[in-house]
């Protein structure tokens, strides 16, 4: 019954949106939604391209009988062995009990894992070609974007690239998939969002990938969460390529904590600075309000940071510390950074940030504002002047990485 949207000759999407979860993972909040891809190749042979969520199998497999009617379907390609992706292979088997699961070794000791299935696999290997008769699918290798299984395929007639999670984004598909029949401009940022708090650490298999496929000429970008790229295929490019280097935009993030409001007041102060210095771009997050997924994004998009942190119990404010621990695992690179903070008896967050900063060898501010008790003239002129600092210092910051291949 369903009429399943035709991305290009023979290619057709069959994927599933999610409104019902409140946060991916149990960790990202999506508001919005998200989608999960997958893509149905009819020709000679019928290949499924990813699978989607087990609790939507019953619509999925639906979507697959009204495509292939009395065809059966001969192939699945795992890319990629997260349950939003291979959930539904188990059920799959039930209505097409000889469909080959392909895969590279990684991904069917992980099909055996998982869901225990071991029979009718095909294993691949990098760069080899499967044809289902005028498609021909060629498979990519791509390690550790994210996991260690992740793979690419390309389709080389139709020069569709299906890529797993990479290049992928949070928020339902609404009446049609392809970028440029729909509302892009809130697919960016949900963009952002994705790629750092899942994909985030690792930016230098992402180079490698990138690196790897800059020999395609590609048309559609297949991702498994998010619209289809075709026309803006070099921007979702470009945008990976800076977040896996960690370039960050001309921009300011202020972070703090605060539980009676004076590291807030010193944050208001140095926002005050950094705009007197003619920074436009600035963020402030409170670190118990803001979702730290949130400030994690906004910390990969620009290129200056500033953190507040009160000290507590001789430590750091704990929403501070767990939030600097996010941006340590992901070896953020190549920041601008401040730091001020409130004490009562004896400060330690200032000696606290001082050592991250150390640790994540970034450029620092000379200046950091550390005050006892309420916030008094001289220290409200240190934060305008940490501001100040930070702003000079990302003028002649060159934040641009090398390619890391
Ligand atoms: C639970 C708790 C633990 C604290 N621990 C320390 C501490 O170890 N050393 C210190 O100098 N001040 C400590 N303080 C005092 C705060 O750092 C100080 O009041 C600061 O001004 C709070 O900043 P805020 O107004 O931004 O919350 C503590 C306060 C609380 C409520
Ligand atoms: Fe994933
Ligand atoms: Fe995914």
């Amino acid at each position: 019954m369903f009429k399943n949207q035709e991305i290009t000759e023979g290619i057709y999407y069959v994927g599933i949106n999610d409104r019902q979860k409140h946060k991916f993972e149990n960790m990202i909040p999506i508001p919005d939604g998200v989608s999960y891809n997958a893509y149905l190749i009819v020709d000679e042979k019928t290949a499924l391209v990813d699978t989607v969520e087990v609790q939507f199998g019953d619509v999925f497999i639906n979507k697959i009988q009204s495509q292939l009617g009395d065809k059966t379907l001969d192939y699945v390609i795992i890319n990629h062995m997260e349950p939003d992706h291979s959930g539904s292979i188990r059920l799959l088997r039930q209505y097409y009990p000889d469909v080959i699961i392909v895969g590279n070794s990684k991904t069917l000791s992980m099909v055996e894992g998982f869901y225990g299935v071991t029979d009718k696999t095909l294993e691949i290997k990098d760069a080899e070609i499967l044809s289902l008769g005028i498609h021909q699918l060629q498979f990519y290798l791509t390690p550790m974007v994210h996991w260690p299984e992740t793979m690419m395929t390309f389709e080389t007639t139709q020069k569709i690239l299906f890529s797993g999670d990479a290049f992928g984004a949070f928020g339902t598909l609404n009446g049609n998939v392809i970028d440029e029949n729909i509302d892009i401009e809130p697919f960016w940022d949900s963009t952002a969002l994705y790629y750092s708090n899942i994909v985030g650490k690792y930016g230098n298999p992402v180079q490698k990938a990138l690196s790897k496929l800059s020999v395609l000429e590609i048309k559609y970008i297949g991702s498994t969460h998010g619209p289809v790229w075709k026309k803006y295929i070099t921007e979702i490019i470009d945008k990976y390529d800076q977040y896996s280097r960690y370039h960050g935009e001309d921009g300011v993030v202020i972070v703090y904590g605060s539980m009676y409001g004076n590291t807030e007041l010193m944050a208001e102060i140095v926002a005050q600075g950094l705009s007197e210095a003619g920074v436009q771009k600035i963020i402030i997050h409170n670190a118990s309000k803001s979702d730290s997924t949130i400030i994690i994004r906004d910390i990969f998009k620009y290129k200056g940071l500033i953190v507040g942190s009160p000290t507590y119990c001789n430590e750091l404010y704990p929403d501070i510390d767990s939030l600097l621990r996010k941006i340590e695992i992901r070896g953020i690179k190549n920041r601008v950074f401040g730091s001020f903070g409130s004490y009562t008896w004896a400060g330690v967050a200032i000696k606290r940030l001082t050592t991250f900063v150390e640790t994540m060898k970034w450029t620092s501010a000379e200046l950091n504002v550390e005050e006892k008790q309420g916030l008094k003239k001289d220290k409200y002129e240190e934060c305008l002047e940490l501001g100040h600092q930070v702003a000079e210092l990302m003028k002649n910051h060159v934040d641009d990485l090398p390619h890391c291949v």
